[in-house]
């Protein structure tokens, strides 16, 4: 590997997942996504900030269409994951919020036990043969969650008799299940006290080796630890997209430079 030219390096290191074109978002007559391309990097963390109501969680629900499910909400624009358009009216919603999986700001199991709540997915998309091939996939999703030490003695316990921070990692290993390349957190630690937030962030980062996650967050700081590359929204406006470490150090737009400095948010 150290032979190699390093701009071959670079490129084999950056391999675009997901590419946004031109899109706007429109919930009745607000115009919440101002005509937004971004592309996002396989296998990294990119993070999401931006005052609140810049369009954060609206952009991000664009990625695995959960917009269709608000009425009032129109998407235009394009959005390819690996080239191919998820808009594209052969494409199946459900298969595709399964490839593309979403991690919500409270965490939501669902009134079940722990290991139906993480069977769920395999299940409804029959992804298993036999017992035995579904007790694996729980387990090892449990596992990538981290949460698998904590919970393999209590695996008919409620979901919801868990502490928040163990929730929200069981919500990840319930998307992790059925086996996603996308993996969408909207203010995943929001409800979370500092040490489950720790918690999280040190998965996250370890899941990167395998799924491509976006985070909106409303914490720099979170942003900071768990991203390599940044997307800064202002009022719809995607203002500029980089390497993390650039946009905080070195932002380009006046306006990220006042968000991180903390003038307004
Ligand atoms: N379901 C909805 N119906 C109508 N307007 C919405 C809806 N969700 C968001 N909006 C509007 O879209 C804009 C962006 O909101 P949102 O994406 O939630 O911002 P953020 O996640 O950055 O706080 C805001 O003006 C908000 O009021
Ligand atoms: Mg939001």
């Amino acid at each position: 590997m150290s032979e190699m030219p390093r701009d071959i390096e670079t490129a084999e290191m950056t391999e675009t997942k997901i590419s946004a074109s031109k899109v706007q978002v429109y919930y009745g007559d607000t115009h919440a996504i101002k005509d937004v391309s971004v592309d996002i990097e396989a296998r990294a963390v990119t993070a999401f900030i931006g005052p609140s109501g810049c369009g954060k969680s609206t952009f991000l629900r664009c990625l695995n269409r959960m917009n269709d499910t608000i009425d009032i909400c129109r998407v235009e624009g394009d959005i390819k994951i690996d080239d191919e358009d998820i808009y594209d009216p052969k494409v199946d919603p459900v298969q595709l919020r399964a490839k593309v999986g979403m991690v919500f700001q409270k965490p939501n199991p669902f009134p079940k036990s722990i290991y139906d709540n993480v069977a769920y997915g395999p299940r409804i998309h029959g992804l298993t043969r036999k017992k035995s091939e579904l007790d694996e996939v729980v387990a090892s999703s449990l596992q990538k969650a981290g949460l698998w030490n904590e919970v393999k003695d209590r695996l008919d316990g409620p979901g919801t008799g868990l502490s928040g921070g163990q929730q929200q990692r069981l919500c990840i290993a319930r998307a992790i299940a059925v086996s996603p390349e996308v993996i969408l957190m909207d203010e995943p630690c929001s409800a979370l006290d500092p040490i489950a937030t720790a918690k999280v962030e040190e998965l996250i980062d370890e899941l990167r080796a395998n799924f491509t996650i976006v985070i909106v967050t409303h914490s720099m700081q979170q942003a900071a630890r768990v991203s390599q590359q940044t997307a800064f929204f202002h009022m719809g406006n995607l203002v500029e997209v980089g390497a993390t470490q650039d946009i905080f150090t070195n932002p380009q737009d006046k306006r990220t430079q006042d968000y991180i400095t903390g003038r307004f948010g």
